[in-house]
């Protein structure tokens, strides 16, 4: 068997799920860090995975032995959470967390919120991910009160003010009826009342934007669900299901991911 490839200790640390690649150099630059009980202050500075031993503050860190990464069709009513103090439902009982230990959600969905949750234990894939400056795509499709005119789409495509700033641009429409009709069966939901379905694809992750940005412009979410994240697609998984990612769906995600 070959030895593992020494490497950069800020991208040991990032896989490790310390923080991201930048902020690792950070910790690193701030003496925070040791390699075999020395402290390293050099981001240069290279480790040999298993042969190292890399300590944060003092606390023992380890990348996984295998990255992993996998996708579950959320369904409503979880927290997404690995653990929740008050013992409700979680997200954790829905993927194998035993069989891959240090398995995290990637981002975060309401728990009202359905739909496509990523889950890995590379902790430099999962930050990159969710890093604002990566401006990863996520799609979601809302049931909202009554038909947004084409003026409130524009306005959410230009970007919305909301409490915490105004909303990157994105893109939306309305789903015509006949799409509505089908994806309103296969989700159950119901569009009566003159209710419609907006896609909505936006690049930022913050606290309930999708929510909050229909709210804004008069047409409050009933339902929502998450259907792509970067270049992955929920496909026809049913919900409380999961499914690992094939190596060349982990790929793309890692392109995506970039070199944060
Ligand atoms: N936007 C929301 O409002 N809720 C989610 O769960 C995800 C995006």
């Amino acid at each position: 068997m070959s030895s593992p490839e020494a490497q950069r200790l800020q991208k040991y640390l990032a896989r490790s799920g310390v923080a991201s690649r930048r902020a690792c150099e950070q910790l690193i630059a701030q003496g925070r860090v040791t390699v075999n009980g020395a402290v390293v202050s050099q981001p240069g500075t290279t480790v040999v995975p298993g042969a190292d031993e890399v300590a944060l503050d003092g606390a023992v860190v380890r990348p996984p032995e295998s990255s992993v990464a996998l996708m579950l069709h959320k369904p409503p009513r979880v927290l997404t959470t690995m653990d929740d103090p008050q013992g409700r439902a979680t997200v954790a009982s829905l993927v194998p967390a035993e069989q891959y230990p240090g398995l995290f959600p990637v981002g975060r969905l309401d728990a009202d919120t359905t739909g496509l949750l990523l889950f890995t234990n590379d902790g430099q894939l999962g930050n990159s991910l969710i890093h604002p400056r990566r401006h990863v795509e996520k799609t979601y499709l809302a049931l909202v009160e009554g038909q947004p005119t084409e003026p409130q789409m524009e306005a959410l495509r230009n970007g919305v003010l909301l409490e915490d700033g105004p909303t990157l641009p994105a893109r939306g429409r309305v789903l015509p009826l006949s799409q509505a009709r089908t994806v309103a069966a296969q989700l159950g939901w119901s569009l009566k009342g003159g209710r419609r379905i907006v896609e909505l694809t936006i690049t930022e992750g913050r606290n309930r934007q999708v929510r909050r940005m229909l709210a804004a412009v008069g047409h409050p979410v009933l339902q929502l669900h998450r259907c792509s994240l970067a270049s992955l697609t929920l496909g026809d998984l049913a919900p409380g299901q999961w499914r690992l990612l094939a190596d060349g769906e982990v790929a793309e995600l890692a392109a995506c991911a970039g070199d944060c």
